[in-house]
């Protein structure tokens, strides 16, 4: 089998060869350090070995649970939010058809809707309204299982699904991730008798898709969550070596620390394939969130291509010089479209005729990093060799162990997150929610200055 292969050819015209290789023992450095779990943040680090320690029971409890939700229901609901949701949709949207949400609603093969995410009014309304006459299930996630936007989606959904489908069915529909004994969501759990999950204490949100959080919901949507955990382990082998040349998830950490010390800022994840677009979404979490620290960090954005070379490629070919591009590429498609001749050629695309899609957006690709590395952008690329579960699951792995080092490198604590709690208290505090009376006040003599 092969792997995925990172190329930095493109990004050494703007950092030196010698430079790059004087990050080796800092980089063996940090690996040891994740190894032997010395450093910041290391109750965090469940997810280092967890494709090879994964069991096959554990596996097969996953799929029986999703079996009785594809079985008995229409549409599954994951609730959850940041890293307890956007691993499943990074994963079932790349591995969907892309009209999959037109198709015909049935049991046995469930649509995934995602809710919980946000606190949108409408979106709520509307995803009541349109689950009014359908069989419905609900997977509910979230480790602290406090979160508020998923406790209000799940509080929604509970007392719809039991008026609809009966305190019985929905007790059989509805399925609790989180933590082992705390949080509201393990009591309701528990007390309603729900089948449950743990997440384990030493796995943070954004780093859970390999444990129930992403493959509960991978697997009812009827993708191989066996072979997804073949490909993370087979990464979590190569990104062992301890030799950074050789490991790709060492030396795209050392390039991209090197980037920013030159003052390359921003880094732009770039795909030519639309599916991945929730998979450049839960990257741009696991690195926001884990390196933002500390007045520190890349900026993390996205981009599909050539979708956003319509918007956003004006700014990357000549705006600021402070970013660079990491390029997903999917070597080959699953389809076979080739381009039709037409003997009137009104619209002169006849010099395509006979050519694959793929082919054209292929040259898309090749002609739009030649153009940014002109333009002065620095550009590595990630082949892919195609879409599927197992490569899913070595792009993951081969992101989290990158963002590991990278962040040790940057000399932060990857692996929590004290900046998202800012908005939650004044939003508590604005909320009059009990215990937080004196923010409360503290807040609204701030407004009424
Ligand atoms: O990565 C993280 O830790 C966060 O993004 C969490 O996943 C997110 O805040 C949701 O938290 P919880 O699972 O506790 O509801």
């Amino acid at each position: 089998m092969e792997n995925i292969q990172l190329s930095i050819e493109k990004a050494l015209g703007f950092i030196s060869k010698e430079k790059l290789a004087s990050y080796e023992p800092k980089v063996r450095t940090c690996m040891e350090t994740l190894e032997k779990g010395t450093g910041l943040g290391n109750d965090f680090l469940g997810w280092l070995h967890l494709p090879s320690s994964i069991t096959q029971e554990h596996l097969n409890d996953l799929k029986a649970t999703a079996n009785v939700l594809r079985e008995n229901c229409e549409v599954v609901v994951v609730a959850g939010i940041g890293g307890s949701y956007l691993g499943a949709r990074a994963v079932i949207e790349a591995l969907s058809n892309s009209l999959a949400w037109l198709s015909e609603k049935k049991a046995g093969q469930p649509v995934i809707l995602f809710a919980g995410n946000n606190i949108s009014e409408d979106y709520l309304y509307e995803l009541t309204e349109y689950l009014k006459d359908k069989k419905f299930g609900v997977i509910n996630i979230s480790k602290s299982g406090t979160t508020t936007e998923t406790a209000l989606a799940f509080r929604l959904l509970k007392e719809q699904c039991e008026k609809q489908r009966g305190k019985e069915m929905a007790r059989k529909v509805i399925v609790a991730i989180t933590d082992a004994k705390k949080g509201a969501a393990r009591i309701t759990a528990d007390k309603e008798g729900y089948k449950s999950f743990i997440i384990p204490d030493n796995v943070g949100g954004r780093f859970s898709v390999l444990t129930p959080v992403g493959l509960l919901p991978i697997a009812v949507a009827g993708f191989d969550i066996e072979q997804l955990i073949n490909g993370a382990r087979d990464m979590e082998t190569v990104c062992a070596n301890e030799n950074m040349m050789e490991n790709p998830a060492a030396l795209y950490a050392a390039i991209r620390n090197e980037l920013y010390q030159t003052g390359k800022k921003i880094e732009i994840l770039v795909n030519f394939q639309p599916k991945l677009h929730y998979f450049m979404e839960w990257w741009k979490q696991l690195y926001g969130e884990s390196e933002g620290k500390d007045h520190k960090g890349i900026y993390p954005s996205s981009v599909d291509f050539s979708t956003d070379l319509h918007s956003m490629g004006q700014w990357i070919q000549e705006g600021e010089r402070s970013i660079y591009e990491t390029v997903v590429s999917i070597e080959s498609p699953e389809h076979e479209l080739r381009v039709p001749t037409d003997e009137e050629n009104l619209d002169g695309l006849n010099f395509l005729a006979g050519k694959r899609v793929d082919e054209i957006n292929k040259m898309a690709e090749l002609g739009t990093q030649l153009a940014h590395v002109d333009g002065g952008v620095p550009n590595m690329r990630i082949s892919v060799p195609k879409l599927d579960e197992y490569y899913l699951g070595q792009l993951i792995y081969f992101f989290e162990k990158a963002c590991g080092i990278s962040g040790y490198i940057l000399d932060i604590n990857p692996f929590n997150q004290p900046g998202v709690e800012a908005y939650k208290k004044n939003m508590f505090a604005l909320l009059n929610k009990p215990g937080y009376e004196e923010a409360s006040k503290a807040i609204q003599a701030r407004l009424t200055k």
